[in-house]
């Protein structure tokens, strides 16, 4: 049998148990207690160089960094393999995909049985949230993979540190992953194993993680999707507060007067640059600030406000379409440090991709390792490519992005990827409604899930693919928060619905997006203080042409009828499919909602206006 030897910096009994209990499971060759350190990250970045896993980059270019590409077959969340094990299916919900937890320990028993063969399994310590501070949860990942390893040091605070907060009683999320690929011996490694089984699997009532045959992203970083969304969500449920698949930015005006918005738009949708968001020509004075740009939990803080924190610690962000133009804080974060998956390289070591400059370099290989040109047919990066950097390096971060009380929040915006229906921002007209806005959004699926991309499907809260238990019953949970807030006499976060992304008849965006979301952002603020006018429609209040700021904008009148325009055909149709969900989803979807559905198909009656 393995030997644990724990190291002399955990002092937890039944954390060194489990870890005993997985190894023989498992059957790892050696094991490793990850300290954190940049000589532990240095060793196992080298051993990937050397075994062919990882390429160090130009270091000229790129100090410090690194690409790994995956396998061809491991590019993305697997939303169809990923299951939450609750002891009732109705807690699982429609929309998530349920297995007896019973049975599913078994299959999973039977496939970690001797999965870590010939490798090492490493001890990953993680805190999510700042270390030691109330709010933080800690987890511990065992892994087969060391591109895990170096990848949590930065998505997370990864390090012995961990351990003096656990002492030798503290909660932790046991958290097991394995590529699923043992090595027999004599049997040569391949650079990306990862097994063509896969389960991605949450049991919410014991909040424990499995995860099997996947190396990449939210698949195998288990602290991220898994334990910050998945698992947390169930946690907030429990206890009164909310984890949620928003980015968390800080908007300063010219006279000093700040506010936070959390945002949740799916996956892909452009969370990282919104909330890297550098203001235009026209809004001189303006500063935007980054806490998060991807997960928030949010807690009712003693004056009734609601308070966000980033629970994650670096970026692992989309690559294509990123560059100096549209992400300039985003390009500057990525000076050095980095690890990059999937993207193409030249032959002395640069990055590209889709997106990064208009003209390809010359000497390309993509990332399946072929050579590659334009003419080539494919992308030369994969469409999920992603970066990974710590949040630290960001010129934009905000100076409360580690402060464990949080940053109130003054707005909540919801956004889809839809080319049609939906304007361009539209605000609730109360928080039933902004439930009702978020529980319905609908969005093009994106490379960040395996599977069909471009289909409109609901995304409820951007939560789709990461809330842990029933979604009627998160609606509730949301609901149930807004009252109890507003009886406590608090001023409720108003609730926004943006979409950036409609196109014209020739399919191109339409709205210039990135730093131009500011104007929509602005008129946001302008009436969170009452600052601002607003026009009533059926689906809630809208800015007119003249009440946005254009100030050094060419976007004509006629432009902005195109991406605000409100289609009753196409309402209808969005209604309909608004029942779909609530069908499916069952008799957890709250009265409120479904009374809400009814006002809005009264509202938009097509006959009516037609
Ligand atoms: P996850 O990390 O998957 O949760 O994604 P995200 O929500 O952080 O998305 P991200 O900001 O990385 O953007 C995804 C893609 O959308 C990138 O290719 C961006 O260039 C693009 N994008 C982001 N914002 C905008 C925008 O305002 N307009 C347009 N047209 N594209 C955008
Ligand atoms: C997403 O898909 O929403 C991501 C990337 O942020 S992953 O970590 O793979 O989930
Ligand atoms: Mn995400």
């Amino acid at each position: 049998m393995t030997k644990v030897n724990a190291p002399e910096f955990v002092r937890h009994p039944k954390l060194i148990a489990w870890v005993e209990e997985i190894a023989a499971l498992t059957q790892p060759d050696r094991i490793e207690w990850c300290d954190g350190s940049e000589e532990e990250n240095q060793r196992l970045l080298d051993l990937m160089v050397a075994n062919g896993t990882m390429r160090k980059l130009n270091q000229e270019k790129h100090p410090n960094s690194y690409l790994a590409n995956s396998s061809p077959s491991d590019v993305a969340r697997v939303e169809d393999r990923t299951f939450i094990c609750s002891e009732k299916q109705e807690d699982a919900g429609a929309t998530n995909h349920w297995t007896d937890p019973a049975e599913m320990r078994q299959t999973l028993n039977g496939l970690f049985e001797g999965c870590m063969r010939g490798r090492t399994m490493y001890v990953v310590p993680f805190s999510m949230g700042p270390l030691g501070s109330h709010i933080a949860h800690i987890g511990i990942e065992l892994s087969d993979s060391p591109y895990v390893v170096v990848n949590m040091r930065m998505m997370a605070r990864m390090g012995k540190e961990v351990y003096d907060v656990l002492g030798t009683d503290g909660e932790f999320v046991p958290c097991v992953h394995s590529v699923g690929m043992p090595l027999e011996a004599g049997q040569k490694d391949v650079t990306w194993p990862c097994s063509d089984t896969k389960y991605i699997v949450h049991y919410p009532e014991t909040r424990e993680i499995w995860s099997y045959g996947s190396g990449y992203g939210g698949n195998a970083l288990l602290g991220k999707k898994c334990l910050a969304l998945r698992i947390a969500s169930v946690m907030g449920r429990d206890q009164g507060w909310l984890a949620e698949h928003m980015l968390i930015l800080g908007l300063t005006s010219p006279q000093g007067e700040k506010h936070y918005v959390a945002a949740a738009f799916p996956s892909a949708c452009g969370k990282t640059n919104f909330a890297m968001l550098i203001p235009p020509a026209g809004f001189e004075g303006w500063k935007v600030e980054t806490v998060g740009d991807d997960i928030a939990w949010i807690k009712p803080g003693e004056d009734g406000r609601l308070y966000a924190i980033n629970p994650e610690a670096g970026f692992f962000g989309v690559a294509p379409g990123t560059n100096t133009k549209t992400n300039p804080n985003c390009m500057a974060t990525l000076n050095q440090n980095v690890i990059y998956t999937n993207v193409a390289v030249t032959e002395d070591g640069e990055v590209w991709w889709e997106g990064l400059s208009k003209e390809a370099p010359a000497g390309l290989t993509d990332w399946t390792g072929k050579p590659w040109t334009p003419e080539s047919g494919n992308k030369a990066a994969h469409p999920n490519a992603r970066f990974t950097v710590s949040a630290s390096q960001c010129p934009s971060i905000d100076a409360d992005w580690e402060n464990p009380a949080g940053v109130p929040i003054s707005a909540f915006i919801f956004g889809g990827r839809r080319a049609d229906t939906v304007p361009l921002v539209v605000e609730a007209f109360d928080w039933v409604d902004g439930v009702y806005k978020a529980a319905t959004m609908g969005s093009e699926t994106t490379a960040a899930a395996v599977g069909q991309q471009g289909i409109v499907r609901r995304d409820p809260f951007a939560m789709l693919p990461f809330a842990g238990y029933n979604m009627g019953d998160y609606f509730q949970h949301w609901l149930n928060l807004g009252e109890k807030l507003e009886q406590s006499g608090a001023k409720l976060p108003k609730i926004f619905n943006v979409n950036w992304f409609r196109r014209d008849e020739n399919g191109d965006f339409i709205w210039p997006g990135f730093g131009q979301n500011m104007r929509v952002l602005e008129w946001i603020i302008d009436r969170c203080e009452g600052r601002a006018e607003a026009t009533e429609t059926p689906i809630g209040y809208v800015p007119s042409y003249q009440q946005l700021n254009w100030t050094g904008s060419d976007f004509t009148a006629e432009q902005f009828e195109q991406v605000t325009s409100q289609s009753p055909e196409q309402w209808a149709k969005e209604l309909e499919s608004h029942a779909e969900l609530f069908e499916k989803i069952g008799n957890h979807v709250p009265q409120a909602l479904q009374a809400r559905r009814e006002q809005l198909v009264q509202a938009i009656n097509v006959e009516k206006v037609a």
